[in-house]
Formats: structure tokens, C-alpha cells, sequence
């Protein structure tokens, strides 16, 4: 890391400055208490290293983190990305969507005719999505969630999910198909969060 930037080539100045812009744009969409740099589980952190050769799956009980940890592990995964040395071309896309604003946007598109959400999650770099247990989709939407899932497994494109049940407990959510994938797509990189509820340590 440099100090001065004075020392930076003009190559590496103009990395730092995009990598500057980027972060503060996802920054901008971040929650605002999900901006809070925290520490981040091992796991995450060598999923981020694996360059997200896998999909990340964070699952635990209530108020023990996941949420936040994946808002600052698609930072960091976007830091990387930028990093010198790197051989990322252009600017990562991530797309992040709690599940049910997603499920309520995939209905409303399909009502005004269009299909640019399908082909955006199925493109995006990273999409991660928040919450995927937290209401069953119809079957409808399971077939939309289908289509998203099945472009990203076959063109082993990462996603980062975050549930209070485990990947292969969530069939009866997304569907048989959509959770299969899911399965293999995170296999050797599903984190197990575990501890009190942090709401109840902020509170008291
Ligand atoms: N590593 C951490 N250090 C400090 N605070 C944290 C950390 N992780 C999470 N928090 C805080 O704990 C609270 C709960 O975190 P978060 O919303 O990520 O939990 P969750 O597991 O997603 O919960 P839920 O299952 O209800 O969605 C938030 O206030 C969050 O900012
Ligand atoms: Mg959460």
C-alpha cells in the first residue's frame, strides 16, 4: 500500500482513482448501518481471495451478522477487484436485493412488459441477495429465480446469499431446482455464523 500518491505510477493513480469512485458509488447504495467497516469471518475472506470462484453462502440464526458481513464482503471483493496487479477488465457490476424487494420487482417488470431485472441478475458480476428464506416465492417468481440461478451456474458466475436456513433446506423457498444449484454453487464455502444476537449488545 502506498502512502504518498506521489509515488504511484501514472498507471497505478489512475487504478486508485477508480477504485476510489467505485467504492464510494456502492458505498452510496450501502445501508447506513452496513457501512460500518467490521471485521470479517476467515471464510468470507478467503472467499473473497478464491476470487469468488464459488458462490458465498452465510447462514445463522437472527441479529448474528450475515447481513452485514456480506455488504462488506462485496466491498472488499470489489477492492480486490481494482487491486494492482489485478486482471479484472472494466468495472465489476454487483447487484444487491433483499429477497423480497427482489420477488416484488420481478412481478411489478413482468407487469409493465419488460425483462431487464432477469437478464441484469443474470449478467451482473456478483448479485447478492439478502434474506432468501424470508418469504416463499410463487411459482412464478421460483421460475424468474430459476432462470437468474441457472445463468449464474453455468456460467459460474458468483452470488452471495444470506439465510437463516442452510442451502439444503431451502427447496421448499426456491424450488428443487434453484436449490440444487445453489448447493453445488456454494459447496466448500456455506459459513455457518454463529452467536448471540448483536441487536440485543447494541440495545443494552
Ligand atoms: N462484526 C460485527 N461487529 C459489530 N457489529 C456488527 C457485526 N456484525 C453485525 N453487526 C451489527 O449487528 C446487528 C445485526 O447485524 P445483521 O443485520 O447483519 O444481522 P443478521 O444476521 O443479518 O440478522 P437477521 O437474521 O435478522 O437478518 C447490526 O446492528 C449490525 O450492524
Ligand atoms: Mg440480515
Amino acid at each position: 500500500m502506498h502512502s504518498n500518491s506521489d509515488d504511484l505510477t501514472p498507471q497505478q493513480h489512475w487504478l486508485q482513482e477508480r477504485l476510489s469512485s467505485a467504492l464510494a458509488r456502492f458505498d452510496d447504495r450501502t445501508p447506513l448501518i452496513y457501512r460500518k467497516p467490521i471485521e470479517i469471518e476467515q471464510g468470507a475472506t478467503d472467499w473473497i481471495g478464491g476470487w469468488g470462484a464459488t458462490s458465498l453462502f452465510l447462514a445463522g440464526p437472527i441479529g448474528v451478522g450475515k447481513t452485514h458481513t456480506a455488504w462488506q464482503t462485496c466491498r472488499r471483493w470489489l477492492e480486490a477487484a481494482y487491486a494492482p496487479g489485478g486482471n479484472w477488465q472494466g468495472s465489476p457490476v454487483i447487484k444487491t436485493y433483499r429477497s423480497t424487494t427482489l420477488f416484488d420487482a420481478l412481478i411489478a417488470e413482468f407487469d409493465s412488459g419488460q425483462r431487464t431485472l432477469v437478464d441484469e441478475l443474470q449478467r451482473a458480476d456478483l448479485v447478492f441477495i439478502d434474506d432468501l428464506a424470508a418469504a416463499k416465492p410463487s411459482a412464478w417468481t421460483q421460475e424468474r429465480l430459476y432462470e437468474i440461478f441457472d445463468e449464474r451456474y453455468i456460467n459460474r458466475r458468483p452470488v452471495i446469499v444470506t439465510c437463516d436456513v442452510l442451502p439444503n433446506a431451502l427447496s421448499d423457498v426456491t424450488g428443487p431446482r434453484v436449490a440444487s444449484r445453489l448447493a453445488e454453487m456454494c459447496r466448500g464455502s456455506v459459513l455457518l455464523m454463529d452467536g448471540d444476537d448483536r441487536r440485543k449488545q447494541v440495545a443494552a
